[in-house]
């Protein structure tokens, strides 16, 4: 059989992971032929522990045939030892009427320590994912604390938007979620985010042939994607939680799937569409082999996007800015 892959996973007593771990369980994320190791991570207090060890007994309750052990800690250094991928849920999510980069302050340190544990104890191949908000610059903090593991191999988590603005466009169009390709995140998981529905096609047409009230593409479908996560919020009184944990399976399981097919992740920006370099922004990547990426070069941009672009990484420049001492 297969050896296992080591999967460490912070929030887990978090409501995210309390779809995500299942899903990684049953090999969704990685395969179905791919063993798992889950290491757990929650912080060490007894109430949080306790329920994170209810998690793991119902991981055990569903007898997964992939899962082959389950290691609950409150310790850092004990989850991201030897991990092959560390999926970075743990933090506080935002409530109503907070934006996400209102967390910063609290988050952003929580980084700190974990890119400087996953340093010290991680595998050499290992990958990152960052899920806890601001996602972005929460992850460029973790990368700057982690020598070892190069910050291209550092991600954060777009694909919950890509994935909604694909759903808002089948839905306008009234086609199947499958005839809707190419739709790319640009920039950060934040209502700046600029969805690029001029590159998109339906059923192979560009989009805007397909829907022809270029108002609504512009000044309803554009905030729809952006403050959809705010929208969940107001309607559930929490964040989303299932639809972030597939976003993440989907955002893993297409960076170890290679392809031609492009997907929105956050890289570290060498200076592409407009980025400043060294932000963590929303680009269109393929998976060229298990775990690596090359960014798609020479999307057309127009004056608007370009516009919207800039928007997007103005912000993320003044997060960077904010967390200056912790880099
Ligand atoms: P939650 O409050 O239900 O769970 C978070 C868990 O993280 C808690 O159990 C908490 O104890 C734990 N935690 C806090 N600090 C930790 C630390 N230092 N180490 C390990 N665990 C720690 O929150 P949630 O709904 O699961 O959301 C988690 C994060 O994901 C939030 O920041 C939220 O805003 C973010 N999020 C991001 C996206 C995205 O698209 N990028 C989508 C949804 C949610
Ligand atoms: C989301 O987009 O649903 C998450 O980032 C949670 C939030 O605070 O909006």
């Amino acid at each position: 059989m297969t050896s296992p892959i080591r999967v460490a996973v912070t929030g887990a007593a978090g409501q995210i992971c309390y779809n995500l771990l299942f899903r990684i369980a049953s090999g969704e994320m990685f395969g179905k032929d791919q063993p798992v190791i889950l290491q757990l991570l929650e912080i060490p207090v007894e109430a949080v522990q306790n329920a994170l060890k209810g998690v793991a007994m119902e991981l055990d309750d569903s007898a997964f045939p992939l899962l082959q052990d389950i290691i609950c800690t409150g310790d850092e250094q004990v989850a991201f030892k030897d991990a092959n991928w560390c999926l970075l849920v743990g933090s506080k999510p935002r409530g109503p009427g907070m934006e996400r980069a209102d967390l910063l302050k609290d988050n952003g340190k929580i980084f700190i320590g974990q890119g400087r544990a996953i340093d010290a104890v991680a595998a050499d191949d290992c990958r990152v994912a960052v899920v806890g908000n601001p996602c972005n610059t929460n992850c460029m903090i973790g990368a700057s604390q982690c020598k070892r593991i190069g910050p291209e191999r550092w991600t954060a988590m777009t694909r919950l938007d890509q994935n909604r603005a694909v759903s808002q466009l089948a839905q306008k169009a009234g086609v199947p979620i499958t005839a809707v390709e190419n739709l790319i995140i640009y920039g950060n998981h934040s209502p700046t985010m600029f969805p690029d529905f001029a590159n998109a096609r339906i059923n192979g047409a560009p989009v805007s042939d397909v829907i022809s009230d270029h108002q609504w593409l512009r000044e309803t479908f554009i905030p729809t994607v952006g403050k959809r996560g705010a929208a969940i919020i107001e309607a559930r009184g929490k964040s989303s939680a299932a639809s972030a944990a597939n976003g993440l399976v989907d955002h893993v399981r297409d960076l170890m799937t290679p392809s031609p097919v492009p997907h929105s992740i956050c890289v570290p920006s060498t200076g592409a569409y407009g980025f400043s370099e060294g932000v963590w922004a929303s680009v269109p990547v393929i998976t060229t082999a298990p775990g690596t990426y090359e960014v798609v070069q020479g999307v057309e941009l127009d004056d608007f996007a370009k516009e919207k672009i800039a928007l997007t990484n103005a912000e993320l420049v003044s997060e960077r800015d904010t967390v200056k001492d912790m880099l």
